[in-house]
């Protein structure tokens, strides 16, 4: 069974392990830890209990952008990430989010199929945005400006 929480600093413990476990190049603790408060709107999923995976988004007038969003390797590619993402675009519309950016890797083909095929577009591509010295790859910049029913 599949539930939708919201995420809130007292579930740290749940989602750290999954950002670790997920991510080439996961967040730090503090990273995390600082994307609680009043302006995130932040969500958890269990399944059978499990906690398998969660986003992170912050909302500043209608503006949403998607800051992190990732499913344990062990639960991926059974449509729990279009699931959180789904729930992340509802959730974020009904607090009064009208329009919806996120940055992502390039390389990250899995993840930028998964936002085109919910009406994310690319806007703008940074370059060599991510890395360091000869590791360095572009920043896709992608948006969601349509309204949804
Ligand atoms: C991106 C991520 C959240 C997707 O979660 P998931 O549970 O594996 O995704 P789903 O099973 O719901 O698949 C949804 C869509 O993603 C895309 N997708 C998923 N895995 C894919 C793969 N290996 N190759 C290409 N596309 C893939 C497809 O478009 C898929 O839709 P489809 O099944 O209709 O073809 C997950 O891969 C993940 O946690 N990755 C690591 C963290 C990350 O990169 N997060 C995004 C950047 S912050």
């Amino acid at each position: 069974m599949l539930e939708f929480l919201p995420l809130t600093e007292a579930d740290f413990a749940l989602i750290y392990p999954i950002e670790q476990a997920a991510h080439r190049w996961p967040w730090s603790k503090a990273n995390l830890l600082s994307c609680f408060g009043p302006r995130y709107l932040n969500g958890l999923l269990l399944q059978s209990g499990q906690p398998v995976g969660f986003y992170i988004s912050d909302l500043v007038a209608g503006d949403s952008s998607l800051m992190n969003i990732c499913v344990h390797p062990d639960w991926q590619g059974k449509g729990l990430g279009r699931a959180l993402l789904l729930d992340y675009l509802e959730r974020s519309k009904g607090k009064g989010a009208e329009a919806w950016f996120l940055e992502v890797r390039a390389s990250n083909q899995p993840a930028i199929a998964l936002y085109e095929s919910t009406g994310f577009a690319e806007y703008c591509r940074r370059e060599d945005y991510y890395g360091t010295g000869n590791d360095r790859e572009d920043a896709i910049l992608m948006s969601r400006l349509f309204a949804f029913n």
